[in-house]
């Protein structure tokens, strides 16, 4: 008995007692021990006892859809769990399992009640005990609550930040094209004005000239509607769309066959494997197929040379656990030219290119990162060694 009066002594809660309220309380408990992975309450069920850890530890969990669960905090020797029940007998808010061999006191709450008639000054011992836990509970939220926001503030300065840094390179972008077709169009109005001026009598042959000039029109305008396809595909990502169920193997095959073999550079061969046990996955499809088609188109443009190398690529999809829920991993890898570290920093930049006299504009991956961290609700992480290639991996919730 006299344990369990020092324990009761040392554990917070009890503290304030004097010596014989906690006898008294030693006397109305009972003492026992429970194995490893003992559930000693559960959440949901209706609570009518307190516990205090005389020896050992437990942890207190959350269940987390099917299998998974969130441990709220792990208490050891001197802790006390379920001392709301001491007064009513109200669902248990969480799971409490013991983690190893555990000594536990429990007091339930008729023993309680009987005691505190005899004992006054248990009363306002648990009344400042329980406000104590309310308040420290109440500051917990608080912080939690403010915590949110701020994060919520600065992914919302983020936001702004990417939006303006993408307007400026939209401009940046756009300026030199329509530049040069201002020149272009000026030179051509020029020699069609000199031309109509009968004093003129000897016309430069500037026939010439005006296909060059036309040509150098055509080419420029033609970038800058390609610029804008892909500012609008941007745009488009941020709409969202329905999520259906889609067959994983046939999506892929389809992402593949948008890769015709005239159109392609260095891609030769792409090997699949799902090994997802559903094969499936519910989620916005035409976002997933554009990010799988700009890892493949990359890998088409950058990681083999048009004439050299075996082209070889490899998309294995599987399952996975992410954020504590089914979820699903590709990996679309390739083993060609690879990225050098520095260059790997900054490849999700908005028109981050190592391409741009390939007529690249450097928008794919800043693509599929909207389409992954947006619609799809993933991660996007790119590895690369120079010289044995790049894998991108996506995870993805399932549903
Ligand atoms: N698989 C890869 N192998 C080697 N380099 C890659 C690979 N994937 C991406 N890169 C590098 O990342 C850069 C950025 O890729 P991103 O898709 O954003 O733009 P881009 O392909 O250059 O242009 P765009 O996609 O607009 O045609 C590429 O220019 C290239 O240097
Ligand atoms: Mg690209």
């Amino acid at each position: 008995m006299e344990s369990i009066v020092r324990h009761l002594s040392e554990s917070l809660f009890f503290q304030r007692l004097g010596s014989d309220e906690l006898l008294a309380l030693a006397h109305c408990g009972s003492r026992f021990v429970a194995p490893a992975g003992a559930e000693i309450i559960r959440r949901g069920e209706e609570g009518d006892a307190l516990f205090l850890v005389l020896d050992g530890g437990v942890k207190v969990t959350i269940p987390e859809g099917q299998a998974e669960e969130f441990v709220v905090a792990r208490l050891g020797k001197g802790s006390i769990f379920g001392e709301l029940s001491l007064l009513d007998s109200g669902p248990r808010s969480a799971t409490v399992t013991t983690v190893v061999e555990t000594t536990l006191f429990m007091i339930r709450r008729n023993d309680f009640h009987r005691l505190l008639l005899r004992h006054q000054g248990l009363l306002a011992w648990l009344l400042a005990g329980l406000s104590r836990r309310v308040r420290e509970s109440t500051m917990a939220r608080h912080q939690d609550e403010v915590s949110r926001r701020l994060a919520e503030a600065q992914r919302e300065i983020d936001r702004h930040r990417a939006v303006s840094s993408m307007v400026a390179g939209i401009a940046h972008e756009l300026n030199a094209p329509l530049g040069a077709c201002l020149t272009a169009a000026s030179m051509v109005s020029g020699w069609l004005a000199a031309s109509d001026d009968p004093a003129d009598e000897q016309q430069p042959d500037w026939r010439g000239e005006v296909v060059e000039a036309t040509s150098l029109l055509i080419e420029n305008i033609s970038r800058c509607c390609s610029l804008v396809r892909s500012f609008s595909e941007i745009a488009a990502l941020q709409q969202g769309e329905a999520k259906t169920r889609v067959d994983l193997r046939e999506m892929i095959d389809g992402v593949i066959g948008g890769f015709s073999d005239d159109r392609r550079l260095g891609l030769k061969e792409v090997a699949v494997r799902v090994d997802a046990a559903e094969g499936a996955w519910r989620g916005c499809r035409s976002q997933m197929e554009q990010v799988l088609t700009q890892l493949l188109a990359n890998i088409d443009a950058h990681a083999y040379a048009p004439d050299g190398g075996d082209g070889r690529a490899e998309i294995v999809v599987s399952d996975h656990r992410w954020r504590g829920g089914p979820a699903l991993r590709f990996e679309v890898r390739d083993f060609g030219a690879g990225i050098a570290p520095d260059t790997l920093l900054r490849v999700c930049d908005p028109f981050f290119t190592t391409g741009r006299e390939r007529g690249h504009k450097g928008l794919g991956l800043t693509i599929a990162s909207h389409a992954v961290t947006g619609a799809l609700g993933g991660t996007l992480a790119l590895e690369s060694t120079p010289g044995q290639g790049t894998t991108a991996t996506l995870v993805v919730p399932l549903a």
